[in-house]
């Protein structure tokens, strides 16, 4: 037997040892799919019989699939016939009648997926497109002893599926995960820098995601990106901390119900002279109230630290919940505010406040993370043919969106009280 000796960049020598999960995240040419390519055709010399599926979200063809890679790395590492790897047209063999194959996820039923049980490697390459469905079809699938799951990736969301899973706060028993950039990558060709050196001088403004792994931020539309910027140039995300005087307000925008469920956000905010501190944030998908509650009450939000502030819809009865959220908090011990500002023009009227009221915003660095990345999102959706605005797009980041601007609709107190204003006026809490 023919024994390897591949040479690893450093950023990867934490993959080399088995786990059950391997990830590696980063930006464009930092070597993720050379180094498990690499791997791959390593643990098929070294386990006689294995059998590995290649997966992409979506496979049309073999030529979407990582099959040149490793044939790639077969002729780099000389192995050929003779050593028991022997390419097909959708297929290759490996020693001891082992198997790679390429496969698309939504190709996959429950029933279908099956056929997987016994592999024991699923290499899952540009993984920021895996679906939830998916991650869910192939993880109990990979069960084999000493079975691994890998995934390769340059990150777009925070919120996308492998983003959460293995960059989030829960992960998965048994997961390495590590980031790669260009400047790991030993083999970084010329040809890379310059594309480099050009996405920096000509896409400044994607330069980050595409080359160093960062998510994605829209470029223009945005609402909000130009104010975080600022806010982080400006050292006003950082170490922020509640004033313990003070009183605490909870800002929420209440997602849908049932089979609409959006997410349930809330801000924890003080308003301090001048100065607004965003102190935290919360987002759930179809909990009950109960959980927020033990959010808050867990967080020391408690009723007699802390005033609620709900939009207009915490009055509507709640499908799930007997009591309306305003009654439910009330009911906690909370006091809660009703503002009255829905209505037609009402989110751009919120996002006018927010972008009036950003300078003298605060942010906890560590727990609105989650928030400001929403917030940043937060875009217009366009009528590209008509060439006009839509107004903002409904989608993961606009309930965020919505609480926030409940707090700066909350804070503005009126120069000239106006018709207007009593629309949008929060109500004074008793
Ligand atoms: N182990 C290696 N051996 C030889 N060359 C390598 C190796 N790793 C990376 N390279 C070189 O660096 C280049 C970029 O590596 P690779 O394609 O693996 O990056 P990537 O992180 O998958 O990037 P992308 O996000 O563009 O898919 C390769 O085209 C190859 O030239
Ligand atoms: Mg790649």
């Amino acid at each position: 037997m023919r024994t390897l000796e591949i040479p690893t960049a450093e950023v990867f020598e934490k993959l080399l040892a088995p786990s059950r999960y391997k990830g590696a995240h980063g930006g464009r040419g930092s070597g993720k799919s050379h180094f498990f390519g690499g791997l791959m055709i390593e643990d098929h010399l070294a386990e006689k019989g294995m059998l590995s599926v290649c997966i992409r979200e979506v496979q049309k063809t073999l030529a979407d699939s990582s099959k040149r890679l490793l044939e790639g790395k077969l002729s780099d590492f000389r192995l050929g016939e003779a050593d028991g790897f022997k390419v097909f047209r959708d297929v290759i063999q490996t020693p001891g009648d082992g198997a790679i194959i390429f496969q698309g996820m939504q190709d996959h039923t429950a029933e279908s997926i099956k056929s997987l049980e016994g592999f024991r490697r699923a290499w899952w390459e540009e993984a920021q497109t895996a679906s939830v469905r998916s991650l869910n079809l192939l993880r109990p699938t990979i069960r084999a002893p000493g079975s691994e799951l890998w995934f390769s990736w340059n990150a777009r969301l925070k919120q996308d599926p492998v983003d959460v899973m293995l960059r989030g706060p829960e992960k998965p028993t048994g997961s390495v995960v590590v980031e790669a950039n260009w400047r790991d990558n030993p083999w970084f060709t010329a040809e890379l820098e310059q594309e480099r050196l050009d996405c920096l001088r000509i896409q400044s403004d994607q330069y980050d995601h595409i080359w160093e792994g960062g998510y994605l931020t829209v470029a223009s539309g945005a609402y909000f990106a130009r104010h975080l910027a600022e806010a982080k140039a400006e050292g006003r995300i950082g170490r922020v901390a509640a004033d313990p005087l003070m009183t605490l307000m909870a800002f929420v925008d209440i997602g849908g119900t049932g089979a609409r469920a959006d997410a349930f956000t809330i801000w924890i905010a003080q308003f301090i002279g001048r100065e607004i501190r965003v102190l935290d944030y919360y987002e759930a998908v179809g909990q009950p109230a109960e959980a927020h509650l033990n959010w808050l009450r867990g967080r020391g939000y408690t009723s007699d630290r802390c005033q609620i502030w709900l939009p207009h819809d915490g009055k509507t009865q709640d499908k799930v919940h007997d009591a309306s959220y305003e009654g439910f908090f009330r009911q906690a011990g909370y006091k809660v505010t009703v503002v009255k500002n829905q209505g037609r023009g009402a989110a751009s009227m919120r996002i006018e406040a927010a972008r009036r009221l950003f300078p003298s915003m605060w942010f906890n660095e560590a727990k609105t993370e989650g928030g400001r990345a929403a917030l940043g999102w937060y875009h217009e959706k366009r009528d590209e043919a008509r060439g006009i605005g839509l107004g903002p797009d409904h989608d993961w980041s606009s309930h965020a969106a919505d609480s926030f601007g409940l707090m700066c609709v909350a804070y503005e107190e009126p120069k000239k009280p106006s018709a207007e204003w009593d629309k949008f006026k929060p109500q004074k809490v008793a």
